[in-house]
């Protein structure tokens, strides 16, 4: 059975200090004990807090991820930090593609590519974002858009390295606006993303995937997001930053 995952995402908030209690505050919640066992829990806060909040958190039960990741290995790249930097103060996973990174960084495909199999080259997992913006949706393309963004990318790696891949499905409408796309069309879209994946990489890859919404979830829209069949757990932006707030929604499971 494919894991259920919540992952917050912290994006560029809290400074150090408030990213160590915010990550000391969850592990609190999480030793209590979650609603269900199948669901993991994945922090993903700043670069510069990694390796601190690696010495405080139960890795057992908490996975560590970054945001992003350098498109090369090592070298001259000023600035940049590689899939081997963060895999060495404890990071296990990787956001990316996320909309973010795509509107204001440019990254593109072709970038993406790279860093993903960097990611997982190094036995890190990749959650790959993918998602349409209104306009797209409006003129009703936001099923192509999204197949274009996993076919150019995830349908180019080989089977045995697909199965580190997690999906998360953001709406980009839906992302820091408040609105959160129905549980209706996060469902449609999700059974879209694994019809995809069977036809590429089959059925049991398919329901191997584990398949995240994000946009705008909050512990009061999130059981009955989850609820829906396709729908394996969510990538939280704002409301990952509040701890009580974001257990809620781990324990919508
Ligand atoms: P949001 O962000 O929950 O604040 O909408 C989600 C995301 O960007 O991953």
């Amino acid at each position: 059975m494919r894991k259920n995952i919540v992952a917050g995402n912290w994006k560029m908030n809290t400074d150090l200090q408030e990213g160590l209690k915010l990550a000391k505050e969850i592990n609190a919640l999480v030793a209590k004990g979650l609603n269900d066992s199948n669901t993991g829990v994945v922090i993903a806060p700043p670069y510069t807090h990694l390796a601190t909040i690696n010495e405080h958190i139960d890795r057992e039960k908490i996975c560590l991820a970054a945001q992003n990741c350098a498109a090369e290995a090592k070298g001259a790249y000023t600035g940049e930090v590689s899939v081997q930097m963060l895999k060495a103060v404890g990071v296990r996973a990787v956001i990316l593609g996320h909309s973010e990174r795509r509107a204001y960084y440019g990254e593109t495909s072709e970038i993406l590519l790279k860093k993903v199999k960097l990611v997982i080259e190094n036995g890190l997992k990749p959650i790959f974002c993918c998602g349409e913006v209104l306009a797209e949706r409006e003129s009703n393309i936001h099923f192509n858009v999204v197949k274009e963004q996993i076919e150019s990318v995830l349908f180019t790696l080989s089977a045995e390295d697909y199965k580190r891949v997690i999906i998360a499905y953001e709406p980009v409408w839906a992302i820091g606006t408040g609105k959160t796309a129905s549980a209706e069309q996060a469902q449609e879209m999700h059974a879209f993303i694994r019809q995809l994946i069977v036809g590429k990489f089959g059925a049991e890859a398919a329901n191997n995937t584990t398949i995240l919404y994000g946009g705008s979830c909050k512990a009061s829209n999130a059981k009955e997001i989850f609820s829906k069949p396709d729908v394996d757990g969510g990538l939280i932006g704002g409301a990952s930053l509040v701890a009580e707030e974001f257990l809620g929604i781990v324990n919508a499971f």
